[in-house]
Formats: C-alpha cells, sequence, structure tokens
C-alpha cells in the first residue's frame, strides 16, 4: 500500500490535472510555453478559481464582524478554510495556523514579535520573556537563505544588541547537520533556516536539526515555502516552533500566507501589527488582544483568497503529496541528469539526484553566459524559467556568481516540458557560440 501511494502520474493523469488548469489549457492548445517555474508562483486550477468567484459571488460578508447570517456563513468558510491547511500540514488544531499576506509576512511576524518582545511592550504579553534578545545572544541562520529569511533576522539583530551568526554554505550550495552542530550552542536563541532551499533544492534535516536546537534551548524557525507545496510535510513531526508558506506557490491565490506556530509559542508571542479586530478589550490608554491565532490578524483579512487557498489544499490532498512528490522527483532526476550530461553548465546544489536531497527545481550557470542572456533565449523558445539571483544574494555570492537560471516542476509539468528546458540550454550555448564538446 504504501509503495502504491508513492506511485507517479501517470501521463495520462498528468494531462487530467492539466485540463483542470485554465493556463495550461490555453498554451496546450496554441503549442505555447513550457511552464518551468512553478517554484517563484504556481498556476492554479479552476477549482481554486471557481471556489474564490463563487464565494465573492454568494458569500462575501464581513468575517468575524457583526451578528447576521451572512456574516455567519463567510466566516464558516473562511474558518474551514483555516482548518483545511492545519489539517494539511499537520498541526493539532486551527488556531495554530496564522493568516499572514505572504511567506515573507510570516517570517516577519515572528521576528518583528520578537522585536516587541525585547522592548518595554514584551511586558504586555505575558511569556514573551522567552522571546527577548539582547547583547550575547545568537540568532543563527544559514548563507543559503531566501532574503525573506535573512532580512528580518538582520533587522531584530540591530534592534536587540543580539548577534546574527550563518552557517557558509559549502562548495555546491548545501550545508550540513555538522555544520549546524558546530555553529550551535547556549547562546543561540533562534535558529531559522530553509526547509528546501529556492535555489539547490536541497532538503534540509529538518527533524534533526530540531533536535539540536532544541538541546541548546534555541526556538526554531522553519521557512518552508519550498517544501509544503512539493512534498509532505508534518510540522507535529518535524517538531518545528514556527513555520512560514505562501498560498501562491502552492496552487492557491496571491495575497495570503501561513504562520504556523506551536501553541505555547503563538501565545506567547507579541503582535507586531495591531489594530482593529484582533482585540478584546481598548481602552484609550491600552489594549487587551485575543488568543492566537486572531491576536496576529488585525484588520480586514483576504478573505476570499482564504477560502480558495482551501479549495487548493483539497486539490493538493486528492491529488496526494505523495505521489506528487513521486512524479516531481522523477521530473527532477530527469532535469538533473539532463543538466550533468552538459559541459560547460554548473549545476547548484547535489549532484546526481537523490530525492532525499533535492526536491522541485535545478538551478545552472552556464559557462561565458551571463543568466539574462540565457533567460533571453530560452524565453524566445517558449521556455519560462526564472533568472536572476531567486533573493539569494548572498547564496550566489559564496558561488561566485550573480546570478544563475533555474527551472522547476509541479503536478502538472511534464517530461517533453523539461526536455524543452535541456534542448533550449543547448541551443542558448550554441547560439552565443559557447558550446563545449564533450
Ligand atoms: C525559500 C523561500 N522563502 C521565502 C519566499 C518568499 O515568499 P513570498 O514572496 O510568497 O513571501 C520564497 C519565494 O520565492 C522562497 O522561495
Amino acid at each position: 500500500m504504501e509503495n502504491m501511494s508513492r506511485e507517479p502520474f501517470s501521463p495520462a493523469e498528468v494531462a487530467g490535472f492539466r485540463a483542470d488548469f485554465p493556463y495550461f489549457v490555453t498554451q496546450d492548445r496554441e503549442g505555447g510555453a513550457a511552464y518551468l517555474d512553478s517554484v517563484a508562483t504556481s498556476h492554479r486550477p479552476k477549482q481554486v478559481l471557481d471556489t474564490e468567484r463563487y464565494f465573492l459571488e454568494n458569500l462575501n460578508a464581513a468575517v468575524h464582524r457583526g451578528t447576521s447570517g451572512a456574516v455567519g456563513a463567510a466566516t464558516e468558510a473562511f474558518e474551514g478554510a483555516r482548518a483545511k491547511v492545519a489539517a494539511f500540514v499537520d498541526a493539532s488544531t486551527p488556531e495554530q495556523i496564522v493568516w499572514t499576506g505572504n511567506a515573507t509576512g510570516a517570517l516577519n511576524t515572528v521576528a518583528m514579535g520578537m522585536g516587541e518582545a525585547s522592548t518595554a511592550l514584551g511586558a504586555l504579553t505575558e511569556g514573551s520573556e522567552r522571546f527577548a534578545l539582547g547583547a550575547g545572544d545568537e540568532i543563527l541562520i544559514t548563507e543559503a537563505e531566501h532574503h525573506a529569511n535573512l532580512i528580518p533576522w538582520q533587522r531584530l539583530a540591530l534592534k536587540t544588541g543580539a548577534t546574527l551568526k550563518y552557517i557558509p554554505i559549502r562548495e555546491d550550495g548545501t550545508w550540513t547537520v555538522d555544520d549546524a552542530r558546530e555553529a550551535l550552542n547556549e547562546r543561540t536563541r533562534v535558529f531559522a533556516f530553509g526547509h528546501v532551499s529556492n535555489v539547490t533544492g536541497y532538503i534540509a534535516p529538518v527533524a534533526e536539526l530540531v533536535e539540536l536546537a532544541r538541546a541548546v534551548g534555541a526556538i526554531t524557525v522553519l521557512d518552508a515555502c519550498q517544501a509544503v507545496p512539493h512534498i509532505p510535510v508534518n510540522f507535529e513531526e518535524l517538531g518545528v516552533d514556527f513555520a512560514a508558506f505562501s498560498g501562491h506557490k502552492m496552487l492557491g491565490p496571491n495575497g495570503i500566507g501561513v504562520l504556523y506556530g506551536r501553541p505555547e509559542m503563538l501565545a506567547a508571542l507579541p503582535p507586531s501589527r495591531t489594530g482593529g479586530s484582533a482585540i478584546t478589550r481598548v481602552t484609550m490608554e491600552r489594549a487587551e488582544f485575543m488568543p492566537p491565532p486572531l491576536r496576529f490578524e488585525p484588520g480586514t483579512q483576504p478573505v476570499s483568497q482564504i477560502v480558495a487557498l482551501g479549495a487548493a489544499v483539497d486539490y493538493l490532498v486528492a491529488a496526494d503529496m505523495q505521489r506528487i512528490a513521486a512524479t516531481e522527483d522523477l521530473l527532477v532526476e530527469h532535469l538533473v541528469a539532463g543538466i550533468e550530461a552538459m559541459p560547460g553548465v554548473r549545476l547548484l546544489g547535489p549532484a546526481s539526484h537523490s530525492a532525499a536531497q533535492r526536491t522541485s527545481l535545478a538551478a545552472v550557470s552556464v559557462d561565458g553566459l551571463h543568466a539574462h542572456d540565457v533567460g533571453q533565449f530560452l524565453d524566445q523558445e517558449g521556455v519560462v524559467v526564472r533568472v536572476g539571483h531567486h533573493c539569494a544574494q548572498p547564496l550566489h555570492r559564496a558561488l561566485g556568481m550573480a546570478s544563475s537560471t533555474r527551472a522547476s516542476v509541479h503536478m502538472t509539468t511534464t517530461k517533453d516540458e523539461v526536455d524543452r528546458f535541456l534542448d533550449a540550454l543547448r541551443g542558448a550555448q550554441r547560439y552565443f557560440g559557447v558550446e563545449v564538446s564533450a
């Protein structure tokens, strides 16, 4: 049974999924683009688009405000989506899921909350001392982080006097448990790291890392942005204190992100953004706040997007995350093998593909070519990829380059699309005269 559920999708099943996505229907009908940029943003199936439209046409009302039946129905849809997302990442309760604008917002909610805890405002939230930082404390990250999991910690360090430390990457862009063991110590208060790198596709051994962090009393913050859409993720099992991900990378809408937190962590974290509807009692001098998650959701939320994210989760669950992972694994194996067979092309991240080490993407640097030239050529060939630093400048700098070309897959990607990328990459070498013979 276990093996059965890890069966990759057949080409007919992938074609069935593609038929659900208006974008792919149009592209396939018109012989259009090979879309290999899902890790930047994914397309949405009609089930997600229809859910949002249905909500807006039939149920839209001011969620959590007032007493009308209309508000009740809208609130039920809104909270129903929270319950779906909670179950999807194996949170014990929906209250462990906080809506934010995106993964960036989720990471900032934690870092800025710790900033508040480090000031006089900390006294307003019971238990927030655990988040208060000062001189002598260390925040640990890695050199491989997306800027969203770097800059908020830089600012927290500047604000509190804590030291920002990082685990340097190795030659292939990865880092190991041993590297983390060396960097963690009794001064480490926070360890924030990416589950899956958006540049190397490297899958960090999260559970082991969390255990190491726990042993020194550090709070763990996981950037799970590139994991949740691609591999089964169980935050309870991984043991992380906080985790962040984005709706628009998992077949859902823009404008919605998720912060997962362990209940006692969320309960002690001060809110860094405040305003209407997150409160219980307000006087002219003071405000008292709701328990989480509503404490962290001041102001009107992107309600229709949240309800549609629930539909995206339904879609992923029905397809089966194990099978999605198995399908992407085959595609990435093909992608990596094709790249490794190409002289003059450097693969970033783990070599010789293994599903335990890499998922969903491969980024390359082509000898003699700027990534933007490669990107322009691929674009002419109808291959949509991401070029640039992918919001990971320090990682690229450490690898000795300013930018790279990244191809990524999802449950809707075909082997033919991957071949189109590989062919176009060879074509770029030929076109610009940098072809290297094997
Ligand atoms: C690893 C990683 N972290 C964080 C983010 C930020 O996500 P968002 O822009 O949706 O906030 C991204 C987006 O590319 C990412 O790949």
